[in-house]
């Protein structure tokens, strides 16, 4: 497996250097590329040195904040231009264990996409107070009703695809900007047809730096996720009217 952590950051001077360390011990094997858009608090400069002194280290700089969509839209372009058959994604801030990728890849044995996921048997979470925890466990609960997808986690950033998943999913046509990127790729993932499963992580609340979570992309997730439930009525009633299959699908 030729693998790309692809982690996006904004602000993360405190955990870039950090975080990327681990990464590098967990799997030594991986490349790490470090997608920052212009952070005024100089993380590029920091990515930029740890890539000087490490081959598989890279930094794709982006000309200002766009959102966490943009930037991953980009780092996933990136990697599969330069041939890597499988695509991570992790936030810098530590709350993804990196330590924890071995499990997550090995969920590609029978998946098309892994998600590391917080609201399954196993999964965990340290260090939020009950209004986060509620707001995505909420947003999981309202996204898997109105869109109909059988997934406990539907938000969150830790995950893995292999090349032709990304491939099959048209990453031009991924409009969302903030963390609805991650409700639109699972989206178009079963769309697809592809084999999603979730594997329980532990995340962990960042102890440095600052979330960037705001009540826009709350409510872009809404909006979109709305939209989209709407849009798909009559493909969901057409099948439930003739017992077509639904996608194929795998549940750990
Ligand atoms: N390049 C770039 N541009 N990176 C960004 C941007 C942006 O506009 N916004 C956020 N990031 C980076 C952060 O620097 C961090 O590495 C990662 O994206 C996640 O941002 P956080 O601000 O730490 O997110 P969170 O902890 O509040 O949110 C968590 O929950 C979300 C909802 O479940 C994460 O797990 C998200 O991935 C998840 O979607
Ligand atoms: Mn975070």
């Amino acid at each position: 497996m030729n693998v790309a952590v692809i982690i996006p950051t904004y602000n993360e001077a405190e955990n870039v250097a950090w975080i990327v360390g681990r990464v590098r011990n967990a799997v030594p094997e991986a490349t790490v590329l470090v997608v920052d858009d212009a952070s005024p608090d100089g993380t590029g400069d920091i990515a930029d040195s740890l890539s000087a002194a490490d081959d598989r280290v890279h930094v794709l700089h982006r000309r200002g904040k766009e959102g966490l969509g943009a930037a991953y839209r980009d780092g996933m372009r990136w990697a599969l231009s330069n041939g890597h058959d499988v695509v991570v994604e992790m936030d810098a801030d530590g709350s993804h264990s990196p330590e924890q990728l071995p499990r997550l890849l090995d969920g590609l044995s029978t998946a098309d996409v892994v998600l590391g996921s917080r609201w399954v048997p196993g999964g965990d979470v340290v260090g939020w107070p009950f209004w986060r925890r509620t707001l995505s466990r909420g947003g999981s609960g309202y996204t898997r009703f109105a869109l109909g997808l059988p997934v406990r986690d539907i938000t969150g950033g830790y995950r893995v695809f292999t090349a032709d998943a990304l491939a099959r999913i048209d990453l031009d046509a991924v409009l969302s900007q903030g963390y609805c990127f991650q409700i639109d790729m699972l989206w178009r993932a079963r769309v697809a047809g592809l084999r999603i499963r979730e594997v329980p992580i532990t995340f962990a609340e960042r102890e440095r730096g600052r979330s960037k979570m705001s009540g826009a992309i709350v409510a872009e997730a809404m909006l979109r996720v709305t939209g989209w439930a709407v849009a798909s009525v009559p493909t969901r009633l057409r099948r439930l009217f003739t017992k077509e299959p639904t996608t194929a699908q795998s549940r750990s």
